[in-house]
C-alpha cells in the first residue's frame, strides 16, 4: 500500500527498553504501520540482537531510521550571538562553540540553527539566538555501527529533547488545540534514567535539559527503604497494593529532587525570556509511578497534563498491535517525536 520510500522506522534506545515505530506518509496523513517494544534485560544479550528480534517479531520492514542520541555526550546550548545569514552560519559556529563545548571540537558533530524568536513577541536585531548541538563523533558512530548490524541505515541522527518536542509539535499539528497555542509549555519526559526537559513556544523549542534522575532512582528508593529485591521494588513501584503509603514514602525524596531541578529550569528560562512556564505536560514510563501526577501538582501549584503521543495517527491495525500501542503510549512520546521526522524526509 505504502511505497517503501514513504516509511521510515523511528527507533528510541531508551535505557530499560528499545521502542520501534514504522510510520508511513501518505500525502498530508501519516500512518503508523508498525510498532513494537522490547525490554533491555542486561542479561548478556547484545542490542543488536535484541533489535533484530524485535524487528523479526514485528514484522518491520523499513530499513530508513531515525533514531537519537541522549546523555552527557551530547550538548545543547541556547546562544547569542552576532547576525550571520544562515547559509554562513555553519562556519560562524565553529568559532563561537568553543566557549560552549567542553570537548575538542575534532571530537565532536556539530549542528546549528537559527531560532525563531517572532514567538516571543519581540525582535532584537542587535543580535541573534542560535541553536547549538554537538555530539560527540564515537557517539554518532556506536549507533551508526548498531543500525548496520541490524541491517538498518541512518537517514537521522536527532537528539532525545527535540524529539520529545517533534512528536509534540505533529500532534498539534494533526489536531489543533487552542489550549497550547501561543502559550509556553513544558513537556517533561520522566524514563528509566534520565529526565527530559524542553520547553516550547508554539513549534519551537527555547530550553531543553536533560536530568539524571528517573524511574530506576525510583526503584532504588523502595529498594532501599523497604528492604526488598530491585525485582520486588520494580513490582510494589508499579503496584504497590496495600504498601501504597510505604511506597510513597519511600519515593518522595527523589520526586522532590526531581520537581527542584525542574523548578530550576523554569526559573532559568523565564529570566532569560521574561515568559512563565505556563502548562505542563508528562510523558515517559516513570511519570506513570502512581503518586507522580498528584505530587507534581502539589509542587508546582499547576494541573499536570498527560497526552497520548499516537492519538490522531491512523493505526495499520492489521500490522500493528493497537492494545499494546496504547497501553505503552506514555512510554512512546521520544520514538514517535523521531518517526515524525518522516515529514521533512
Ligand atoms: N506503571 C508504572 N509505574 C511506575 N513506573 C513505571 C510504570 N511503568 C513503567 N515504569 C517505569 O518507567 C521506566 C521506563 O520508562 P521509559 O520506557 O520511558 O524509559 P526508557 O526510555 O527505557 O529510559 P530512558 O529514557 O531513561 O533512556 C522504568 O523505570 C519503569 O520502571
Ligand atoms: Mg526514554
Amino acid at each position: 500500500m505504502f511505497k517503501r520510500k514513504n516509511t521510515v522506522l523511528g527507533l528510541d534506545i531508551g535505557a530499560s527498553s528499545i521502542k520501534v515505530v514504522e510510520m508511513a506518509k501518505s500525502g498530508s496523513e501519516f500512518v503508523i504501520t508498525g510498532y513494537g517494544q522490547a525490554a533491555i534485560s542486561g542479561n548478556g544479550e547484545t542490542l543488536s540482537s535484541v533489535l533484530t528480534e524485535l524487528l523479526q517479531a514485528t514484522g518491520i520492514k523499513a530499513k530508513r531510521v531515525v533514531t537519537s542520541v541522549s546523555g552527557r555526550e551530547v550538548i545543547v546550548r541556547y546562544i547569542s550571538m552576532q547576525p550571520v545569514e544562515q547559509e554562513n552560519l555553519p562556519n560562524a559556529i565553529r568559532f563561537e562553540a568553543d566557549k560552549y563545548i567542553p570537548f575538542d571540537l575534532e571530537e565532536v558533530v556539530l549542528d546549528s540553527q537559527k531560532l525563531d524568536e517572532s514567538v516571543l513577541g519581540f525582535t532584537n536585531t542587535a543580535e541573534m539566538k542560535v541553536l547549538l548541538v554537538a555530539a560527540k563523533k564515537s557517539l554518532i558512530e556506536q549507533k551508526v555501527q548498531l543500525l548496520k548490524e541490524a541491517g538498518l541505515y541512518p537517514a537521522v541522527i536527532d537528539v532525545d529533547c527535540f524529539a520529545l518536542g517533534n512528536a509534540f509539535e505533529l500532534r498539534n499539528i494533526l489536531s489543533p488545540r487552542a489550549e497550547v497555542e501561543g502559550k509556553v509549555v513544558s513537556l517533561i519526559d520522566i524514563g528509566a534514567s534520565k529526565t527530559n526537559i524542553t520547553i516550547m513556544i508554539g513549534n519551537s523549542s527555547f530550553f531543553t535539559r536533560e536530568i539524571y534522575l528517573a524511574g530506576n532512582e525510583f526503584t532504588e528508593e523502595i529498594q532501599k527503604k523497604l528492604e526488598v529485591t530491585p525485582e520486588e521494588a520494580e513490582k510494589l513501584k508499579r503496584d504497590p497494593g496495600v504498601f501504597a503509603l510505604e511506597v510513597q514514602e519511600a519515593v518522595s525524596a527523589v520526586i522532590d529532587d526531581l520537581a527542584n531541578e525542574v523548578t530550576l529550569s523554569f526559573d532559568f528560562f523565564e529570566s532569560q525570556f521574561e515568559r512563565e512556564v505556563e502548562e505542563i505536560y508528562i510523558s515517559g514510563g516513570g511519570s506513570q509511578f502512581f503518586s507522580l501526577e498528584p505530587d507534581f501538582e502539589r509542587i508546582f501549584g499547576k494541573r499536570i497534563n498527560r497526552w497520548d503521543p499516537t492519538e490522531n495517527f491512523e493505526i495499520q491495525s492489521d500490522q500493528v498491535d493497537v492494545d499494546a500501542l496504547k497501553a505503552n503510549a506514555p512510554q512512546l512520546a521520544i520514538v514517535m517525536g523521531l518517526a515524525s521526522r518522516i515529514r521533512t524526509l
